[in-house]
């Protein structure tokens, strides 16, 4: 099937360079104003201006018009935790009542709340649940997703995580990358015994990840009171002598140290970064690895964002993703993200919408699939209702303004 998109407003990051975009270069974003747009069987063909239309483009072709609209690729979210069995909204009263994050999971509560419910939920459940998920945020124009496990915590239920998220894989439309979270935080059985956890981890999940495909990534939540640098280095080897690149969740609540390692051990991205120092922020300055920031959660968790603006002054590649999860961040929404990212880290809309698509898709190592519009690439596509400007994305948050979301060349 051929299509030819007429009438675009602005066609936005039509970037055709595959380096990841760091420093005063995220800020440039290559648009092409009154636009169309050809894709066949689900691939961009050709783009440019509504004049360089020719017969060759449009031959064989239906007409799509796109009335003004804006188009952009698909957001690229590289940070989820999608597949969960329930709802924690009970936390979230009690944190209104003035726990915290860290007193709440030191009740039991957090992540090990939903341990127990995925401990009673059937692979068929979860993944319901899930599909359910993504088509929602497939709707708010996510195009590309990284889901992780982490919330089963022993052989089984981990084992479980993963199964599910590879039937994700396999019957998504979207591209989805898989990680292997075991190490997000200790079971109740191991909180004294974390070599025993450990040795679970390398001994008992790995092997049979690698051995069934389950993961492309190794992740740790490296922090005070949950691994410390020296177990997420342990365990990421380990990973990595599977075939599992590291992606680690690191200076959430303390600069402990998980950004250096992310570097030192060549990890695809470090994410999280509320709590930066500056040996952090030279760490990420000179590395390929992704700084991937995860402004939902720190809003809704009241935390400090990530100092979006020291590191983009430091030339870090940056990534902004959603964090979807239960506990820290309940919504997917990537186009809150943008708006957050703009509002509170004061990113510009260029830099956010760069660090939304071609940024998220390095750090899933999609980006020859996805996060751009260019020849070649999925037609994972936007389309906005009119808007007066790019900037009035982000500006008038919490308003839908995707009009049309185009999966594979298909309006969803
Ligand atoms: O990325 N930081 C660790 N893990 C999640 C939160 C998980 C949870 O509370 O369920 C996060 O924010
Ligand atoms: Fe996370």
């Amino acid at each position: 099937m051929k299509w030819v998109i007429q009438h675009i407003k602005q066609l936005v990051n039509t970037r055709t360079n595959s380096i990841v975009v760091r420093g005063a270069e995220l800020s440039q974003l290559p648009i092409i104003d009154h636009a169309f747009l050809v894709i066949e069987n689900g691939i961009i063909q050709a783009y440019g201006s509504m004049h360089e239309l020719t017969k060759e483009h449009t031959s064989g072709a239906e007409w799509i018009d796109a009335a003004g609209a804006s188009v952009l690729p698909c957001w690229c979210d590289s940070h989820t935790h999608l597949v969960f069995a329930a709802s924690r909204e009970e936390e979230f009263v009690h944190k209104i009542n003035g726990l915290s994050y860290a007193e709440i999971a030191a009740k039991g509560g957090g992540i090990l709340n939903s341990a127990q419910k995925i401990a009673l939920a059937s692979e068929d459940e979860l993944y319901e649940q899930a599909m359910a998920r993504l088509h929602h945020l497939m709707k708010l124009g996510t195009g590309a997703i990284e889901i992780k496990s982490g919330y089963g915590l022993n052989t089984a239920n981990e084992l479980k995580m993963l199964r599910v998220i590879k039937r994700i894989k396999e019957t998504a439309p979207i591209p989805v990358k898989s990680s292997f979270l075991g190490a997000h935080t200790y079971p109740l059985d191991f909180k004294e015994n974390h070599e025993g956890y450990i040795k679970q981890i390398i001994e008992e999940m790995l092997p049979v990840i690698a051995q069934e495909n389950l993961a492309d990534y190794i992740d740790v939540f490296c922090e005070d009171g949950f691994f410390s640098v020296t177990e997420t280095k342990r365990i990421c080897e380990a990973g990595i002598g599977y075939g599992l690149k590291p992606k680690i969740h690191a200076n959430q609540l303390h600069a402990s140290g998980g950004v250096e390692l992310g570097v030192q051990i060549g990890a695809v991205s470090v994410d999280h970064l509320e709590t930066m120092n500056d040996s952090a922020i030279q760490a990420l300055s000179k590395s390929t690895t992704i700084g991937t920031m995860l402004p939902t959660a720190a809003f809704f968790l009241r935390m400090p964002y990530p100092p979006a603006r020291e590191l983009i002054q430091a030339n870090a590649a940056l990534a902004i993703a959603s964090d979807y999860n239960p506990g820290s961040s309940p919504s997917g929404n990537m186009n809150f993200v943008v708006a957050l990212s703009c509002i509170q880290m004061k990113m510009l809309p260029e830099e956010a919408i760069n660090a939304a698509t071609i940024n998220g898709a390095f750090a899933m190592e999609l980006d020859r699939e996805v996060g751009s519009i260019t020849v070649g690439k999925r037609a994972n596509i936007i389309f906005t209702q009119p808007i007066p400007s790019l900037a009035y994305l982000p500006y008038s948050f919490g308003t839908n303004l995707i009009d049309k979301v185009m999966i594979n060349g298909q309006f969803i």
